[in-house]
């Protein structure tokens, strides 16, 4: 065991971890963050989607020692104040959550993009969420959410 320290969701927080662990595990069992979910737990799916210092990383493949430092936003931080973002209504408004179980990962992925592209092309959106499959929309409403999220971030 090694203790990390890291800023989760903006908040300082420490973990005591095996170096090895998996990040998805330590997030959601030591520190209960349940909202990053495990899809493949193989780096496939994107299901366990989190940012590490701004960039989208599948938490399945990240040991628990590259927390240590680092900045991490898990689907809990994107929301803020009590209110969902833009990205998340417009998720929901869409029709862009079905069975759910891609959302928290491509939300992430979504906020990371407008993050750094405050009005992202459709190309923009397919490439920035082309590891996070989701089995259930067609990719074209969440596609949709995404343009619909940047249009009314820039009114
Ligand atoms: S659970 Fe991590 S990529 Fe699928
Ligand atoms: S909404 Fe079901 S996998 Fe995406």
């Amino acid at each position: 065991m090694s203790r990390f320290a890291f800023t989760l969701n903006g908040s300082p927080r420490e973990v005591d971890a095996d170096p090895m662990a998996r990040a998805l595990d330590v997030l959601r069992e030591d520190l209960r963050l349940t909202g990053t979910k495990e899809g493949c737990g193989e780096g496939e799916c994107g299901a366990c989607t989190v940012l590490l210092d701004g960039e989208p990383v599948c938490a399945c493949l990240v040991p628990a020692m590259q927390l240590g430092g680092a900045d991490v936003r898990t689907v809990e931080g994107v929301a803020s104040a009590g209110e969902l973002d833009a990205v998340q209504r417009a998720m929901i408004e869409a029709g862009g959550v079905q069975c759910g179980a891609c959302t928290p990962g491509v939300v992430v992925s979504l906020r990371a993009l407008l993050d750094r592209d405050a009005r992202p092309t459709k190309d923009a959106v397919r490439e920035a969420i082309a590891g996070n499959l989701c089995r259930c929309t067609g990719y074209e409403r969440i596609v949709r959410a995404a343009l619909e999220a940047a249009e009314r971030s820039a009114r």
